[in-house]
């Protein structure tokens, strides 16, 4: 089905099951420990093995010798698989430097061999003994030395690189009030709790891996890739994934060490990632420097408006689209936004939590807050005089370039003209309902005033923006002689809800409760859906049910002779005049099943789709020892008709989490000699914990979105992180008058 013209009134809309608060289908399974994860599938393939993943003892340079015969004698020791062993393999579309190293090192804890064993222990025993020495090479692990060096990226994740809006200069200058703040933010790792791990097994020249992937279909890909075999000899299961944040997205080592392994060891391998190899092994969060400068009358209107962000990553890797959202944000006739990208040679860079605007608000949102202050404005009032209706940077192409961002092969480049329209914005009505009930009238503009015993107390606020991309996404739906439909797709659910909201949708459009629907997820037999990354995965694989369910419609209306206009689905029955149905009479001869596949099409470009929303934070900050707490948290977000309250309430709630650890705790420290993230594990790395925030609170504005699909429906877990960070730091400065500008705002900062 292609979606090219705004959603009308569709039997979605009943709302009888969408939109209901419903417990997570799944939920039972992962709190009773029955969820299947890729580690534990002892079932699948007997005669498991073990693999143990060893990483390179160096940043950058190459392997001279390897000594492997006292590990290949050691205990349970099966089979060793190195670079040289493999033979030749490709790089993955998706990664940025080889998965396998040797001889060359790119990154410290890069893999360089797998260690397969009969047992764990014996497989970690020997991996201890493999003998590496190296030719060590200088590296660069510091951002903020790099910097001069840094050159334009072609794009970042939402467009391109750079935009320019009249005369951004000579505004600046000539503006009455200015602002001129360089902002930093740490390397972060994605500390999901499930780690990397894969059950791999041939079957002659056939491969299958049990893995934890956001994206199957990009594993399924790459794997074969890498592999250099067809893609139909791969398939990927991953029906239930711990947590993913974006480190996820891509085909990481333990899938394809597991495929070399099971191959070396002609038995199924099992292959995880421990914990502390998987900060330098994989992907992280990259550091950024970020300048913004803002210019405005003292009336607070806002003529000039700047940003630049720096980053680092390895040779051919990824720049972090920080600017992103001070092109969608706030009006201003002259504006300009840079990317420059720095090499290091530390570990790769990539998708972490809201790429781009995680970091790009904890500049620009404190930013605000401090030109606020300079204006003696009201940080509230003076985002909504400066609201803008359309997209503010004209120079940005909209949705074009937002939607489908992460997926190379869909990018365009084409530059749409002045003044898009949002589908949906409701930047003003999230600040001003978030205002009344937060009892921002309380705030004391002036810094350091309010205390509670030893408490200094402040409120904070932050605007939040993120982009609602959608793209393509198919399902397949049966209906089975009992009556009982049956969703397949590989959508994934990563913890977020997509079996619940994907049972619901097909459910409402088939007529039938909640209970009748059963969903299969996560399977590359199943038709290739959107996935599970930036936002994107709710809208776009329920709309693909909902194309499913609408094939599916017709097959049982045409099954049973009777008038497609006019039927109606509820009750389980169909009902066309006057005639009731059950549906499992159409499914007497054998089950019905329809596939389709939603593809969004120039509508998505024609207006920018994007999600809103505004941040609210209490802090307070011990008097004596700067200890930082968490009062109370609002949110208030705008995306569209919200599928399940209840399942988008938790992630915006994990999303606000996640924006607490940025704030105040999460930080990976380089070892700038070395050139690795020396606190690699969860005991060193700090994230928030139940404890740490005293009260959250989330309101939704539900309001259909036409333009976004038949569905109505935007994402909304990345949009509860923006602006979280910086809605703290803001506290911080109201609490205590101190405004650090260096992210984590941990206590030492604030003596
Ligand atoms: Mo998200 S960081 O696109 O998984």
């Amino acid at each position: 089905m292609k979606f090219d013209t705004p959603a009308t009134t569709n039997p979605i809309d009943q709302m009888k099951v969408i939109g209901k608060p419903v417990d997570r289908i799944e939920g039972v399974l992962k709190t009773t420990g029955t969820a299947p994860y890729a580690y534990e599938r002892h079932e699948v393939a007997s005669n498991q093995a073990y693999g143990f993943v060893v990483g390179a003892a160096i940043a950058k340079g190459r392997i001279r010798s390897m000594e492997l015969e006292a590990a290949k004698r050691a205990p349970g020791v099966i089979a060793i698989v190195t670079a040289q062993s493999a033979g030749e393999l490709a790089k993955g579309q998706y990664n940025t430097v080889k998965l396998l190293g040797g001889p060359q090192v790119d990154h410290y804890h890069q893999a360089v061999a797998l260690v397969v064993a009969e047992t764990f222990e014996q497989a970690r025993a020997a991996g201890a003994m493999v003998r590496i020495e190296y030719d060590r090479m200088d590296g660069a692990f510091d951002l903020a030395k790099a910097k001069d060096s840094a050159t334009k990226p072609p794009r970042i994740s939402a467009g391109p690189p750079d935009s320019a809006v009249g005369d951004f200069a000579a505004a600046y200058a000539a503006a009455p009030v200015t602002l001129d703040a360089t902002y930093t933010t740490p390397d972060q790792t994605h500390a999901m709790m499930e780690p990397h791990a894969t059950l791999a097994t041939w079957n002659g020249d056939e491969l299958t891996v049990w893995t934890s992937t956001q994206m199957v279909d990009w594993a399924r890909s790459d794997l074969a890739r890498t592999l250099g075999m067809p893609k139909t000899k791969v398939r990927v299961i991953s029906p239930f994934i711990g947590g993913g944040f974006g480190v996820k997205l891509y085909l990481r080592a333990d899938a394809l060490l597991a495929a070399l392994g099971a191959r070396a060891a002609r038995r199924p391998v099992k292959v995880a990632l421990h914990r502390a190899l998987i900060t330098n092994n994989t992907t992280h969060r990259p550091a950024t420097i970020q300048r913004v400068r803002i210019g405005a009358t003292r009336e607070g209107k806002i003529t000039a408006i700047g940003h630049e962000s720096w980053s680092g990553d390895q040779p051919q890797g990824k720049a972090d689209g920080a600017v992103h959202q001070t092109r969608m944000l706030y009006a201003g006739d002259n504006r300009m936004t840079a990317t420059r990208i720095a090499v290091l040679d530390l570990p790769e860079g990539n998708a972490m939590r809201a790429p781009g605007e995680a970091t790009g608000h904890m500049a620009l949102e404190a930013a605000m807050d401090e030109m606020a202050e300079k204006l003696g404005i009201d940080p509230v009032d003076f985002r909504i005089r400066n609201d803008s209706q359309v997209v503010p940077d004209r120079a940005i192409a909209p949705t074009a370039e937002n939607s489908q961002a992460q997926k190379p092969e869909a990018a365009t480049g084409d530059v749409k003209p002045a003044g898009h329209p949002f589908s949906q914005r409701q930047l003003v009505e999230c600040l001003q309902i978030g205002a009344d009930r937060f009892g921002w009238a309380k705030r004391s503009a002036r810094p350091g005033q309010v205390r509670d015993g030893r408490w200094l107390v402040g409120m904070g606020v932050a605007s939040a923006y993120r982009g609602a991309p959608v793209t393509k996404s198919a399902a397949r739906v049966r209906l089975e002689r009992s009556g009982r439909i049956v969703v397949e797709t590989d959508m994934t659910d990563i913890g977020t809800g997509s079996y619940t909201i994907i049972a619901q949708t097909a459910a409402e459009m088939m007529g039938v409760p909640l209970a009748g629907v059963f969903v299969r997820l996560g399977d590359s037999n199943f038709p290739v859906s959107a996935g599970s990354g930036g936002q994107w995965g709710a809208a776009s694989s329920t709309a693909g049910v909902y194309a499913a369910c609408m094939k599916l419609r017709e097959a049982i209306v045409q099954q049973l002779g009777l008038d497609v206009a006019d039927a109606s689905f509820s009750d389980g029955k169909v009902t066309s005049r006057g005639k009731s149905v059950p549906l499992s009479e159409a499914a007497a001869q054998g089950e019905l099943v329809a596939e389709d596949l939603i593809e969004f099409g120039d509508l998505a470009r024609k207006s920018q789709q994007s999600t809103f929303g505004a941040h609210f934070v209490e802090v307070g900050v011990d008097r004596f020892t700067a200890e930082i707490r968490i009062r109370r948290m609002l949110a208030v977000c705008a995306a569209g008709r919200i599928l399940n309250p209840k399942s988008a309430r938790s992630q915006v709630i994990g999303a606000m989490t996640m924006g607490v650890g940025g704030a105040i705790m999460e930080e990976l420290a380089i070892d700038k000699r070395l050139g690795f993230f020396v606190n690699h594990d969860l005991a060193s790395y700090e994230v928030p914990v139940h404890a740490d925030i005293l009260s959250q609170e989330v309101i939704f504005l539900d309001g259909p979105d036409p333009l976004s699909s038949p569905m109505k429906a935007k994402g909304i877990g990345e949009l509860g992180l923006c602006g979280v960070s910086a809605a703290i730091a803001n506290a911080i400065h109201n609490a205590t008058g101190i405004r650090v500008r260096d992210y984590p705002l941990t206590l030492d900062k604030l003596i």
